[in-house]
């Protein structure tokens, strides 16, 4: 388990870029913490790591559910799961067709898909500690 401790919301894109650099193909990145804690943030700051020619496109994907950002080297699809609360609801997405997709996976709002959450996702816990600080954990 790591902490990092973020002052702004461009020290959490920079937090952000260092964690990518362990990321791959395939892998789960499970967000927890509430609203405006700045796990939109923080995909920003993936994103500008692993696939730099989508960052305009990262915004929180609250309406569509699913963001994809096609990269030249990786594919990323960014969920928010703010509206899940079961399978059902999940199967809807197109989620687990997504999983088959060998990109990378951002989940807004791991709380309320732990039945979907792999083993071994990377979990990123977001803290609001102030008006302009985060506590992240990262394990
Ligand atoms: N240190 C910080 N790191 C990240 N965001 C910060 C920080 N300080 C202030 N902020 C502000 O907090 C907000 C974070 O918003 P963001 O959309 O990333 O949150 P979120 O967790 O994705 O919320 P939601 O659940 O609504 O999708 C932004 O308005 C950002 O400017
Ligand atoms: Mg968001």
């Amino acid at each position: 388990m790591k902490e990092y401790i973020s002052n702004s919301p461009a020290e959490t894109e920079e937090i952000a870029e260092k964690i990518a650099k362990s990321l791959k193909a395939g892998d789960f990145v499970a967000f927890y913490g509430d609203l405006g804690a700045g796990k939109t943030a923080f995909s920003r700051g993936l994103v500008k790591y692993l696939a730099p020619e989508c960052l305009e496109l990262v915004h929180s994907p609250t309406f569509a559910i699913v963001n994809e950002y096609v990269g030249e080297k990786i594919s990323i699809f960014h969920f928010d799961m703010y509206r899940i609360k079961d399978e059902d609801d999940l199967v809807s997405t197109g989620f687990y067709d997504y999983e088959e997709r060998n990109g990378i996976i951002l989940a807004e709002w791991s709380e309320n898909i732990p039945f979907a959450v792999p083993e071994d996702a990377v979990k990123v816990t977001i803290e609001k500690t102030g008006e302009t600080t985060r506590r992240f954990t990262v394990c």
